[in-house]
């Protein structure tokens, strides 16, 4: 596990999208697993600029989403999706026939997550996984009490959740459950990226990283991936207790 903290977001953001464009220069094909939420924008406005200077293509990617809230848009628009193509695919170039969703929308969605799965294994599985980290230590939309072998599936979400949520958009959205990967889907990944900053993220980063692995905290698991790098800034860094930051 690498530990980095950045003197500002900004900084961090680009290191992280260093990352990214270092793995696509090894391996232009590569599967990646995309977050949504405030934490990863800057980091892909980074990647894209990177995409924009030619030092990166994303032309060749295979790109899932971590999650996918079970609201939809008035225009029927899966939100997260809608998000991913603002901020990733549309102006990085990825196109259509490279990305794959969840279907909130699916009539069967326990048959939509196994398609999902099953797309997942087809491509290889996940070369890297970008992550954030939930107030109450959810990853994707695996919420307090999920097992280390969940996969992708349906779940309520966690008020806190659904209230982080609904504030990524304007209207009257309720959100109460969602779609996402599974712990096991994402502890499989070769290699995982985590992000958080601010202060309201200093506890929980705190548990993850130097509290005992637990289902009560999901993203305690990540302390048993071998290739985890995680970028803070010093106000998401400012409760460790140093048993991690050499
Ligand atoms: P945020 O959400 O990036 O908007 O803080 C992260 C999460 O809840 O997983």
């Amino acid at each position: 596990m690498e530990i980095q903290v950045n003197p500002t977001w900004e900084e961090a953001s680009r290191h992280a999208a260093d990352v990214i464009v270092e793995l696509l220069r090894r391996k232009p094909n590569a599967v990646i697993c995309f977050a949504t939420g405030n934490t990863p924008k800057l980091m892909y406005r980074e990647l894209v600029r990177c995409v924009r200077e030619g030092r990166v293509s994303l032309a060749d990617i295979r790109a899932f989403a971590l999650d996918e809230p079970g609201t939809v848009s008035e225009t029927n628009v899966p939100f997260f999706r809608a998000f991913l193509d603002e901020h990733v695919y549309e102006p990085g170039g990825v196109q259509d026939f490279q990305i794959d969703s969840l279907n909130p929308l699916a009539d069967d969605l326990d048959a939509e997550c196994r398609r999902y799965q099953a797309a997942i294994r087809e491509a290889g599985g996940f070369d890297l996984v970008i992550l954030g980290i939930g107030l109450n230590g959810h990853l994707a939309y695996n919420e307090p009490g999920s097992t280390r072998s969940s996969r992708t599936r349906r779940v309520q979400l966690a008020p806190s959740t659904s209230q982080v949520t609904a504030a990524y958009y304007t209207g009257e959205s309720a959100f109460e459950w969602g779609l996402t990967v599974g712990l096991a889907d994402i502890l499989d990944a070769k290699q995982l990226l985590v992000l958080a900053n601010g202060e309201s993220k200093a506890a929980i980063v705190q548990q993850a990283l130097e509290g005992a692995v637990s289902e009560r905290v999901p993203a305690s698991f990540l302390q048993e991936h071998g290739a985890v790098r995680w970028f803070l800034d010093p106000a998401a860094a400012s409760q460790l207790r140093g048993k991690t930051l050499s």
